[in-house]
């Protein structure tokens, strides 16, 4: 009886050790602190993406933590990339020391880079430019490819992955950093300015009264995102976001209307869906205007002809693993009085597809409709071809 308790109590300690060897480590990376987190890769190259707001490993899985550029680095080891074992629990270890994800900080908010690219895109009118981390010599790790003409400054379109898995739990940090004028062929960050815009608007129009009628203290030109910030998971993912070349001018009362409304919504179904979703974000078109004469004049923000305000901003949801697509389009001009023929690049199939909205209706908050995406591609010869099979419906 004694020598069986005794296997007993040795097979119960056996058993504990070996499961306790088993027990990997499960941390949360979203939350306070997280402005200044390191960014996680496994296999040194690819971005970790959690799971409902957290990561998990392996007992003893290493993985990396990227504090890019060369004058940042994780506190307490002044490097910019270092190696983290997983212990258990909520426990790294880095350079021999057992600490938690909360305890790692770079020294500084880590900023992206731009790579530019030969690479050719939009019917060759413009070439992509990446926005993320050079890891290495060799590797860049992408968060948002851009097809950017630098001829005119037009960001032809953007596209970027939205991880649905963890999508709800994505950091909520308010900090916003000042957007960066990297690889941007204009003076964009003067263009952008109130005043600026004013004067602009003053010559176009041939007219302060006229101008006066677009750009006001409740009308004016934002720096609409393309790849929007609160799609990115990380804080830091989040300010790669924070780059004229994201962005196009997008009239105010849209960028807080319906375009948001759009991207909400887009959230919810990469949400629902719990997969990964690709989102390509566009522009299309230029914007005319009437001026006091009620001519209609090609409204541009740099020196008649470049950084153009796009009639049409355009988001393109596709999911990979069904090939299904939706594209929803947005007329970038609060002051049309009726929609027009023009004012279309297919028939608008919102309704059939359940991504309909009693406010894509109004035009302040800027129109809105939804195109099949083959009939979209074959009007807008810039948005890049997709394998598509069927229609991505809209979010429960
Ligand atoms: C990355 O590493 C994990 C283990 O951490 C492994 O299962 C996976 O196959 C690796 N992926 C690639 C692309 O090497
Ligand atoms: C780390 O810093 C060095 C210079 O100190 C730099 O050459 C390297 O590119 C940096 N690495 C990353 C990933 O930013």
């Amino acid at each position: 009886m004694k020598l069986f308790l005794v296997g007993c109590v040795f097979i119960a300690y056996f058993v504990h050790v070996l499961v306790a060897n088993q027990k990997g480590c499960s941390f949360s990376v979203h939350g306070q602190s997280e402005k200044n987190s390191p960014i996680l890769l496994q296999n040194d190259t690819t971005l970790i993406v959690p799971n409902n707001g957290k990561v998990s490993l392996k007992r003893r899985d290493t993985v990396t933590l990227l504090c890019p550029d060369s004058k940042n680095y994780l506190v307490g080891t002044q490097s910019n990339i270092t190696q983290a074992q997983c212990v258990q629990g909520g426990i790294l270890r880095v350079a021999n020391q057992d600490l938690t994800f909360r305890d790692l900080q770079c020294k500084k908010i880590i900023r992206g880079t731009v790579a530019k690219t030969t690479k050719k895109c939009g019917e060759n009118k413009g070439r992509i430019y990446k926005i993320g981390y050079q890891i290495s010599s060799r590797n860049f790790l992408t968060l948002i490819e851009v097809c950017y003409d630098p001829n005119s400054g037009t960001t032809l379109y953007t596209e970027h992955a939205l991880h649905g898995q963890d999508i709800k739990y994505a950091s909520k940090s308010n900090y916003r950093p000042a957007f960066s004028p990297e690889a941007s062929a204009v003076a964009a960050s003067v263009a952008y300015k109130q005043t600026f815009q004013k004067s602009t608007f003053n010559k176009l129009m041939k007219s302060a009264l006229k101008a006066q009628e677009y750009i006001n203290e409740n009308s004016f030109l934002s720096r609409g995102h393309l790849s929007p910030d609160a799609d990115f998971l990380y804080a830091a993912t989040q300010y790669t976001s924070y780059y004229y070349i994201n962005a196009a001018p997008q009239w105010q009362t849209i960028n807080a209307g319906n375009w948001k409304k759009i991207e909400l919504l887009v959230r919810k179904l990469a949400d629902n869906l719990q997969e990964t979703l690709t989102v390509i974000t566009g522009t299309y078109g230029v914007l005319t205007l009437p001026d006091v004469n009620d001519n209609e004049v090609d409204v541009y923000l740099v020196s008649g002809s470049k950084l153009p305000v796009p009639k049409f901003f355009w988001k393109i949801i596709y999911a990979k693993h069904s090939r299904q697509a939706v594209v929803l389009v947005s007329l970038n001009n609060p002051f049309v009085k009726e929609i027009g023929k023009g004012d279309f690049l297919c028939s608008n199939v919102c309704s059939k597809v359940g991504w309909g909205s009693g406010s894509w209706s109004n035009y302040e908050r800027g129109f809105v409709y939804c195109c099949d995406y083959k009939q979209f591609v074959d009007k807008v010869e810039t948005a890049p071809k997709l394998s598509v099979v069927g229609v991505l419906q809209g979010p429960k």
